[in-house]
């Protein structure tokens, strides 16, 4: 305790063209800074895997396209390890925007102190930076603000088992959805959420031939609703599989983030003869609603009606290739590296 004096952290070496690989980062060691006032020095045990940072490592995007040599980008849980701020004390558990690294000195503003006492029942520290932040808030904002849900309506979504995904399913159950619907890739994803998860119905997407008729199908004639995390072919679909009025809330676009030349929406027609409406939204947008939603969802969460599924992956060497991971459909719930 104290002595940490270096951070090791991912940097990006070369913009990826396609799923990063081995040459996309590069694992550097460097000194931490003096600590100086009103700041704190963090060592950081988990740090986030997000698909959605992946278009900066290429482009410019509403945040800005990553500098090469720039730090990754991530949510990220640690303790303090020392502090020149009486706002924060050595061992309290902060969260914030830590980045793809073990250690690192921040203004102690831009940490979140956590009160310990909400860690007590089914909720584990880790959930700060899953279901109780972006993930989590970008399913709840998702439904309420941009898709509106209104009781008794039928909500598809896309990467369903997918923390974003799974959450958006059952808050979506929760909020008063009459039939919600995933679609997943493989057979355990899909058993996950129509079982524990408590979808009405889940299409693997890998192992079916007509994807708009399977959605029409599982939802019972069409969706009010349409989250979508995905984009491309599986947006094109699921557009021909809603009811009119039908309102798609663009959370992400999965199947683009890798692509160079983006595939696009092609099934226009319908947003005009079913009167549909198309919305995006960055989830930052509502941060002043957050910790009222976050009350609700730990509620949920200890009563046993919010589940949520945690892969901590060892060593923040492995990193890349985890991150690799989100693009192939490898990961099961939200994907953190544990730093140590
Ligand atoms: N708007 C906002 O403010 C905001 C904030 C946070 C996140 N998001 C978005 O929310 C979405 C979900 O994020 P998440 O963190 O919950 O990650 P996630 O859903 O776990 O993302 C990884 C999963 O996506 C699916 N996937 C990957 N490539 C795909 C492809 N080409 N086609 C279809 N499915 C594919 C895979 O599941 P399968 O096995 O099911 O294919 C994979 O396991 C992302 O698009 C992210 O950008 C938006």
């Amino acid at each position: 305790m104290g002595s940490l004096t270096t951070t090791r952290r991912w940097v990006l070496a070369k913009r990826p063209a396609g799923i990063p690989d081995d040459t996309t980062f590069a694992l550097k060691e460097q000194p931490l800074p003096a600590l100086e006032e009103g700041q704190v020095k963090v060592r950081v045990t988990h740090f986030s895997l997000d698909p959605g940072m992946r278009p900066a490592l290429s482009q410019d995007t509403y945040v800005g396209a990553t500098p090469i040599g720039s730090l990754i980008t991530s949510a990220g849980l640690g303790v303090v390890e020392e502090s020149a701020d009486e706002k924060l004390k050595v061992g309290d558990l902060v969260t914030g925007g830590f980045g793809w690294q073990s250690a690192l000195v921040a203004k102690s503003r831009h940490c979140v102190k956590q009160n310990p006492a909400l860690f007590q029942g089914r909720v584990t520290p880790t959930a700060a930076i899953g279901i109780l932040g972006i993930p989590g808030m970008t399913s709840w904002f998702g439904l309420k603000n941009i898709a509106t849900l209104k009781e008794g309506e039928t909500v598809l979504i896309s990467s369903a088992s997918g923390p974003v995904g799974a959450t958006a399913g059952q808050l979506a159950r929760l909020m008063g959805a009459g039939r919600v619907v995933g679609i997943a890739g493989s057979k355990s994803k899909c058993d996950w959420l129509t079982g524990e998860a408590g979808f009405d119905a889940c299409i693997n997407y890998r192992e079916t031939d007509n994807l708009a008729v399977a959605m029409r199908d599982a939802t019972g004639g069409g969706a009010d609703i349409y989250f979508d995390n995905v984009g491309g072919e599986m947006l094109d679909a699921a557009i021909t599989a809603l009811k009119p009025g039908g309102r798609i809330a663009v959370s992400g676009q999965l199947s683009e983030y890798n692509n160079p030349e983006p595939r696009g929406i092609r099934n226009t027609l319908p947003f005009i003869t079913q009167r549909l409406t198309m919305r995006g939204f960055v989830v930052l947008d509502y941060v002043r609603e957050f910790a009222e939603a976050g009350t609700q969802m730990v509620q949920w969460i200890n009563d046993g009606k919010l589940l949520y599924l945690e892969e901590v992956i060892d060593g923040i060497e492995n990193a890349p290739t985890a991150y690799a991971g989100l693009f192939t459909g490898e990961n099961f719930g939200r994907r953190l590296i544990h730093v140590g």
